[in-house]
């Protein structure tokens, strides 16, 4: 049997290419592709990009220009090495990375993944292959399952895509342009992935999108189904003990997702809701649809629904024009909400959008300020939500061994970090994709410390968590 090539993928950014990353390993299995941690032993690198962050295709060419001399290393010792650049910043620049980096072999973008082994073969021959077309055909259809073997690499804990894309042309966001329209896929698509999931020894799904509860994926009825009743059909897999879903829009907020917060065990009460700034005005600027009251309204209709929900969020700071006033009403719509925690972001303009045609520019001494000032908030909301946990028991999905020895690590509904150390009766091994409760001692960090509540090993919990 030939050598398996190595394939090294190095992902930035969202959930959404975590999980395309996953997908293009899947895809390049079929062609002999083993993964390796290491870029300067592939023979294929794929740099997976996001667009989202600050000066991200500078990012891009710096690390191209640091793979062309691993593979001018590599053809040193007679391998050839290709270099692919996927993602949003493959959609959005195109041939401009094939001009500005002549080392990149292949540009693909996230529509097209599907198509990667015939662009390495094209790119073979003949010097160059570029994808980043929105193609008609339904590329949800068109990627293989994942190999068993990359199942289990993803242990526990696993993404699912259910919708990509957006149609809300929030002003200052690419994904509308590099994601494209918003397209669900069907739920008996979703249904056979999270079953074979679970076969293979995952517990908990993060569903994910661009806009996730816009999901309205074909049901096996000929209905559209709402993203609360896939929730609620989900829930049903044997041995899926926990689902969670990530990007919402305030708008898109439903009361079958309301719903379903109410009636599901399995549904974590930790809720990603981005509002990006409390004022009204800088809503409206942003194309955001909703106002500040509205978005507390949606707040309180999960409250009402299960209490014990938190929340994170996402924020922008320093949009054009936004003034000191402005910037006080993020401030205090954060202490009126009180979140789990939250990203924050100093306003930047991506090209092609139409807030990058906005002329007010908040200087950036005034940005860095309120950026400081409002993570200083959300990261002391986020300690004293942490510091809550202390003295309580909390249910704990196990995930993996500690670094330490003897030591498990696992997370808790609301994706803390919990170590334990479970003592001699039980290895660590066998706690693995068990819910457990845990005596919470302390904080490390971010992290919970404490013991295991039970006096025996437990047995494996019941197939649907309830
Ligand atoms: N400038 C700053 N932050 C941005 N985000 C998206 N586009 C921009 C931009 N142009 C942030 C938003 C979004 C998160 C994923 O990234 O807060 O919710
Ligand atoms: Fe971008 Fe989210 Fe707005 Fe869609 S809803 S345009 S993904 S910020």
């Amino acid at each position: 049997m030939a050598e398996p090539r190595k394939l090294h993928i190095k992902s930035y950014g969202c959930q959404m290419n975590v999980y395309d990353a996953q997908r293009m390993a899947d895809v390049l299995a079929g062609e002999g592709f083993v993964e390796t941690a290491q870029a300067e032993d592939a023979d294929l690198v794929i740099l997976n990009t996001c667009h989202i962050r600050e000066k991200a295709s500078e990012k891009v060419y710096s690390e191209l220009g640091r793979l062309r001399m691993a593979r001018d290393e590599a053809a040193k010792d007679g391998r050839r090495m290709q270099i692919a650049v996927a993602g949003c910043v493959a959609q959005a620049e195109g041939e401009e990375i094939v001009r500005r980096a002549p080392v990149v072999d292949v540009v693909v973008g996230p529509q097209s993944y599907h198509h990667l082994p015939r662009l390495l073969a094209e790119a073979e021959r003949t010097g160059r292959a570029l994808e980043t077309e929105f193609p008609v055909e339904d590329k949800f259809l068109s990627l293989p399952q994942p190999s068993e073997r990359n199942i289990r690499a993803r242990g526990i804990s696993a993404f699912v895509t259910v919708q990509e894309g957006c149609d809300k042309f929030c002003t200052f966001c690419v994904v509308p342009y590099t994601r494209g329209a918003e397209v669900s896929r069907p739920v008996s698509a979703i249904i056979t992935d999270v079953e074979r999931l679970a076969d293979h020894g995952v517990r908990e799904v993060t569903l994910i999108g661009q806009n996730v509860n816009a999901y309205h994926g074909d049901g096996p009825d000929g209905c559209a189904w709402t993203l609360g009743r896939l929730l609620v059909r989900l829930a049903q897999i044997p041995g899926i003990v926990r689902l969670r879903y990530s990007t919402s829009h305030p708008n898109d907020v439903d009361d079958t997702l309301i719903a379903a917060h109410r009636d599901l065990a399995t549904l974590m009460p930790l809720v990603h809701l981005p509002v990006q700034s409390g004022s009204n005005r800088i809503l409206a600027a942003m194309n955001r649809k909703h106002s500040a009251d509205d978005y507390r309204r949606v707040i309180d209709r999960f409250r009402s629904a299960s209490p014990e929900i938190a929340f994170t969020s996402d924020f922008i700071v320093g949009f054009p024009g936004e003034t000191d006033a402005e910037f006080a009403a993020t401030l205090a719509l954060v202490t009126q909400i009180g979140y789990a925690g939250a990203y924050s972001f100093k306003y930047s303009p991506r090209p092609g959008t139409p807030a990058a045609e906005m002329q007010e520019m908040v200087p950036t001494a005034v940005m860095d300020e309120r950026l400081e000032r409002l993570q200083h908030l959300i990261d002391t909301q986020q300690a004293a939500f942490n510091r809550d946990a202390i003295g309580r028991t909390v249910d704990v999905l196990f995930e993996r061994a500690g670094r330490k020895p003897g030591q498990i690590v696992g997370r808790t509904a609301y994706l803390q970090p919990a170590h334990v150390f479970p003592g001699d009766a039980m290895t660590p091994e066998s706690l693995i994709g068990q819910v457990l409760p845990v005596r919470v001692d302390s904080l490390e960090r971010y992290s919970l410390l404490g013991e295991l509540a039970i006096a025996s090993p437990a047995r494996p919990l019941a197939a649907t968590g309830a």
